[in-house]
């Protein structure tokens, strides 16, 4: 059985290594699956700079993914061998094949597309309960716009009878999100907020910031007095900047929110409520590539780059490259 495992000569040597590793055997009350997709996301490129920690047994990253249940550990019966199901989060998913107790697996229905549901499990989930104490028929800010937290902010918020304004880097995503669902799609640059004025929407009360930098101040400074400004990551990898005067003269509250803490806080029987709800909707990652594990150089060389739109994915359970 195949795995990417990290080095442990971790930044001075290659980051990755491809090795050979035991046939897993399920156990009382586990399951094992064949893993059908797994992406790299910002979680994972965090993981291999040792900026967020891996799954502590196995050095394996891949911090989410789908897999097909193949074989049941004594006691088990649900979910039944051939269904397609949601991964625990951490598991070390870069791998062809892997044991995990039964009870954390969200079952997937047979129509849907493994590939494109590769990123349910962190990034629609965050943008789920991120969303989850916003009034109906509120309106709120948020960026990066075209990332993917983004995109499932944009397209739960239209399901929910929510209004979501995305900020966006460039013009280049316009168009998709307005496709999505966004009320209003504004390039993140200076007059920003008088053209959010120009809307005449009011200004919201609330934003989601998973940018970073120069992009907290601006989505600070779009909300009314008083408001709230969640940060959720910082893909820019610049430190926030959030003007004094917006914290002391318009009262602009900010705060992180970290899924984790989320879950811990929530419990499992929240945790998994909210992702059964996610599983029954028509929601899909955009993928940019495919790539077979022995293919790590170029995946994860084309997963660093700006530009790139979507997830890059691991296949982890084929031999077969279809990027
Ligand atoms: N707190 C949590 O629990 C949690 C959960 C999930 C993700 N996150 C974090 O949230 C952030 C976004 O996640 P994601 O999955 O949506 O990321 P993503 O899909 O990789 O999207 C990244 C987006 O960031 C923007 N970006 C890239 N370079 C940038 C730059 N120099 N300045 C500003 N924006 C830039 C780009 O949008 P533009 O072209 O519009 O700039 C790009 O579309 C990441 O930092 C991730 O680690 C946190």
């Amino acid at each position: 059985m195949r795995a990417l495992r990290c080095t442990p000569s971790g930044h001075s040597g290659p980051l990755l290594e491809l090795v050979e590793l035991p046939e897993p055997q399920p156990r009382a009350g586990e399951v094992l699956v064949e893993v059908l997709a797994s992406p790299i996301s910002p979680i994972d490129r965090l993981s291999l700079r040792g900026l967020y920690p891996l799954d502590p047994a196995s050095g394996i990253p891949g911090a989410q993914g789908v897999g097909l249940v193949v074989e049941h550990g004594p006691g088990v019966r649900e979910p039944e061998v051939g269904s397609v199901v949601l991964l625990p989060v951490r598991v070390g998913a870069w791998r062809e094949r892997l044991v995990t107790p039964a009870v954390t697996l969200v079952p997937l229905s047979a129509h849907r597309d493994p590939v494109a549901s590769c990123t349910l499990r962190i990034e629609a989930l965050t943008a789920a309960v991120l969303l989850a104490d916003l009034e109906p028929g509120e309106c709120f800010l948020h960026s990066p716009g075209a990332g993917s937290v983004g995109r499932y902010l944009t397209v739960l918020a239209r399901d929910r009878g929510l209004r979501s304004i995305a900020l966006v880097g460039t013009r280049e995503p316009v168009a998709e999100l307005w496709g999505l669902g966004a009320d209003n799609v504004l390039v993140r640059e200076p007059g920003v907020q008088a053209r959010l004025a120009a809307l005449g929407l009011g200004l919201p009360r609330v934003a989601f910031d998973g940018s970073g930098g120069e992009t907290s101040g601006m989505l600070g400074s779009c909300l009314r007095v008083g408001g709230e400004l969640t940060i959720y990551g910082a893909a820019s990898r610049k430190p926030i900047q959030l003007p004094v005067d917006q914290l002391v003269f318009r009262d602009i509250k900010a705060r992180g929110f970290w899924l984790h803490r989320w879950a811990e806080t929530a419990g499992y029987a929240r945790l998994r409520t909210e992702l059964e709800v996610l599983v029954a909707m028509d929601l899909h990652e955009q993928i940019a590539a495919r790539f077979t594990l022995d293919q790590w150089p170029a995946a994860l060389d084309l997963a660093e780059q700006p530009g790139v739109r979507g997830r890059v994915v691991f296949i982890p359970a084929t031999s077969q490259t279809t990027s």
